[in-house]
């Protein structure tokens, strides 16, 4: 995730940006920049680490500037693309999304404006130079760009006029003003300034902080000042790194209000219930023509896999397989001539040595390929046709969570695209469809709220050896996903099941010890779960179901109800995995185990 600091004081800028931004580094990034105020702006970027920006940084002097880290989102990690971006006396970085940055940029454009870079970030630019052109008030420029835009977005800018100064704002992305001694600081992150100071500030949305060596101002987006209180942490560098979560786990499981919103940021239009794909080079005749899917993922992309079998199949009319990489490499699948087969790769990591391979093989048979990873410019993008990016941050913690749900909203987006362009369902569906996804990170925070009521249910069995999943239809992968989080970051034995299959063999293994996870989210099969509960109440199991919200009809069946809130049925799988995620979390953290790096298990597996 992008990093941004802003520091004015005493020191030379240069080095107190560099030194804040390496506290900023374990957010991970892709290439790094800064701007120094002296008489005029200078500027330094790089793509990759932030050793390769002080390799190339002359001698800058100046004690004012602003620096970023960014994590690729529009436009790969070039020097072009680093922030911060310039417009004539003016530097600005950025982080979160400009949803109408596409307008913005056309009117920028017909107006002159030359653009350098592919980010969203350099209209923030290009706007400030040309509201402070008309206004020649840097003040009165900055809130009538901040106006301008939708989406996220923390900024900070400096101009050539105004030395000594910064300018800061926020919407839907955090920002907070570190007070020192003879200096201060913007940043998205406290770890950036914590060695000078823990007094600190946090910005509301649609404030602004006119940041100086002794002074820090607040104002409105309107200009009228805003009294702020000051705030001292006790945090120490680690628990900053953790924004105060005890692992990144937990951190990055709250963060999916925010991942998920990212994800479809930009891309629903809900007047015309239509999704905006821009970056799929895919035509609509050649999605009229498809007549097949395969997708290819492992772990839990796989089990992102298997819910998107669902979505294609039920929503596009799409005749959809699934492999795991490492299966579908070593069969020998059959091709017809008249197959028009599109196949999906789905990788967090973009690294998966098995994706990859398989990828490849469908490729050589002659299949368009498509990638959906959270890495920029990583290896299966090289490798793939087109690339579709999730864009849900970097996630530190191994088991992958936020990128889970952000892979499931991607393909959702995918599939309804593709049903509009197949004609298969209306603009009405499409748009109720677009609401629901909207009402996502609301619905994501109150299971968050809810969360100590999964940690006691958690505690209570934090013991047992076993522990059972099941689910039908799209709840039966949310089942193999609650399975596969439980067993890696606790070590518990879980096995995830199709409700259905219970009764082939494994109800051997269900005793009054077993507790059994029934995921029973309102929907075509809510009544069969409801029997396959009963199966395993009559093996005298202890059901834990995650239930909707409205749902009193459950508790005469179960003994522990875990919430989630109202949604389309094909969306509960967002929500539901989320509450297994918190139960596998909280049982790992019982236990007493490295939740962060379980054992036997890397972020990126790169080998066959
Ligand atoms: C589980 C987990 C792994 C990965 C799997 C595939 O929490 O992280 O199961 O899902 O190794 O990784 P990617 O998605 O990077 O291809």
């Amino acid at each position: 995730m992008c990093g941004i600091v802003g520091y004015v004081g005493v020191n030379l800028a240069k080095q107190e940006l560099i030194d804040s931004l390496k506290k900023l580094e374990y957010r991970g990034y892709d290439s790094v920049g800064i701007t120094i105020l002296n008489s005029s702006l200078e500027t330094c970027k790089a793509p990759g680490k932030i050793s390769e920006l002080e390799s190339k940084l002359p001698e800058i002097d100046g004690y004012t500037g602003i620096g970023h880290t960014r994590w690729a989102t529009h436009g790969q990690p070039t020097e072009q693309n680093a922030h911060p971006h310039l417009s004539g006396n003016i530097s600005v970085v950025h982080n979160g999304i400009i949803e109408n940055y596409h307008q913005l940029k056309d009117e920028l454009i017909e107006m002159g404006y030359e653009f350098k870079s592919e980010t969203d970030t350099e209209v923030i630019a290009h706007l400030l130079h040309l509201n402070y052109q008309q206004s020649r008030d840097f003040h009165t420029a900055f809130r009538k760009t901040l106006k301008l835009l939708e989406g996220s977005y923390a900024v900070a800018a400096v101009c050539e006029d105004i030395p000594d100064e910064i300018i800061a704002g926020k919407k839907n992305s955090p920002l907070v003003v570190g007070l020192g001694d003879n200096c201060n600081f913007a940043a998205s992150d406290i770890t950036a300034f914590l060695k000078h100071t823990k007094d600190v500030i946090f910005l509301e949305d649609l404030e602004i902080a006119q940041i100086q060596k002794n002074d820090v101002q607040f104002f409105d987006l309107e200009g009228k000042p805003v009294e702020k209180e000051k705030t001292r942490v006790e945090w120490d560098l680690e628990d900053a790194e953790k924004a105060g979560y005890e692992h990144f786990m937990l951190k990055e499981i709250h963060e999916q209000t925010k991942s998920v919103y990212n994800t479809f940021a930009g891309k629903l239009s809900e007047l015309d219930g239509s999704i905006n794909l821009d970056e799929l080079n895919l035509t609509k005749k050649q999605i009229r023509n498809l007549n097949r899917i395969e997708l290819i993922a492992c772990g839990t992309s796989y089990n992102a896999g298997l819910i998107a079998r669902y979505l294609f199949e039920q929503l596009a009319g799409i005749h959809t397989n699934i492999d795991t990489g490492s299966e579908y490499r070593y069969r020998n699948p059959v091709f017809c001539e008249d197959d028009d087969v599109l196949s999906i790769a789905i990788s967090q990591s973009g690294e998966t040595a098995d994706t990859i391979a398989a990828l490849q093989s469908l490729k050589s048979s002659g299949c368009n390929t498509l990638a959906i990873t959270n890495v920029i410019g990583s290896s299966i993008t090289r490798d793939a046709d087109d690339t579709m990016y999730i864009k849900s941050g970097p996630e530190l913690g191994v088991a992958a969570t936020k990128t889970f749900t952000s892979q499931l909203t991607i393909l959702y987006l995918l599939a309804v695209h593709f049903a509009r362009v197949r004609n298969k369902i209306n603009t009405d569906d499409s748009r109720n469809f677009i609401r629901a996804l909207k009402k996502l990170p609301g619905n994501i925070q109150k299971i968050l709220n809810s969360k100590d009521t999964i940690r006691e249910c958690a505690e209570q069995f934090s013991d047992v050896s076993d522990y059972f999943f099941i689910g039908r239809y799209t709840n039966y992968p949310v089942a193999l996903e609650g399975a596969l989080k439980l067993k890696e970051i606790s070590y518990i034995h879980a096995e995830g099941y199709a409700a259905g299959e219970l009764k082939h063999g494994p109800l051997a293994l269900i005793t009054d010890n077993t507790p059994v996870v029934a995921i029973a989210t309102p929907g075509h099969t809510y009544d069969k779960t409801l029997s396959n509960i009963m199966e395993v109440k009559a093996r005298n199991a202890t059901v834990i179901a995650v239930a909707e919200e409205g749902d009193h009809e459950i508790n005469k069946y179960v003994d522990i109800v875990l919430r989630v809130p109202e949604t389309e049925e094909l969306l509960s799988p967002i929500l539901s995995t989320i509450v297994l995620q918190l139960l596998a979390y909280y049982t790992a953290l019982a236990r007493g185990c490295s939740i962060d790096k379980p054992r036997n298990l890397a972020k990126s597996v790169t080998v066959e």
